[in-house]
């Protein structure tokens, strides 16, 4: 077992883990963020993306070990003072999701993209999730909840 300490949405850890454990799975089964979800076993899906040191990671590509000393954020990380980010907000109102288990991925993966390029194209938003795969939604609301929530975080920072 190895010790790491790490801050997982805004709160501080350390906890032995075994060497080869996975980032989701440290996250899902010791500090129990089930928010964070796995969608598959071959690192395609893109449902496991948290922030590490405030990149989208497929969590289910980390491992534990590695996130020592970083800073992570889950899904569950993003709401401000009771408030969903303008980015889950987004996604409710148009309609992102369907089954919403892609949901959690899709949106840590959207706040990356949208602070990487405050104003993306419907192209840019396509390319910039094509890691976060959906079975349900056909994505067309999805790209248009990513404009909105961007749209409204660019206000934000006027
Ligand atoms: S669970 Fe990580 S990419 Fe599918
Ligand atoms: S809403 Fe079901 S997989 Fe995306």
């Amino acid at each position: 077992m190895t010790q790491i300490s790490v801050r997982v949405d805004g709160a501080s850890y350390t906890d032995e883990v075994e060497p080869r454990t996975l980032l989701v799975h440290y996250l899902r089964e010791q500090l129990g963020k089930v928010g964070t979800v796995v969608g598959c076993d071959t690192s395609n899906c893109g449902a496991c993306t948290v922030h590490l040191d405030g990149e989208a990671v497929k969590s289910c590509t980390v491992l534990a070990v590695q996130a020592a000393g970083s800073e992570v954020t889950t899904i569950e990380g993003i709401a401000q003072n009771g408030s969903l980010h303008p980015m889950q907000k987004a996604f409710h109102e148009l309609h992102g999701l369907q089954c919403g288990y892609c949901t959690p991925g899709m949106i840590m993966a959207s706040i990356d993209l949208v602070g990487d390029n405050p104003d993306p194209s419907e192209h840019e938003v396509r390319e910039g999730i094509e890691g976060n795969l959906c079975r349900c939604t056909g994505y067309q609301n999805i790209v248009r909840a990513v404009q909105q929530a961007a749209a409204e975080m660019r206000g934000a920072q006027a």
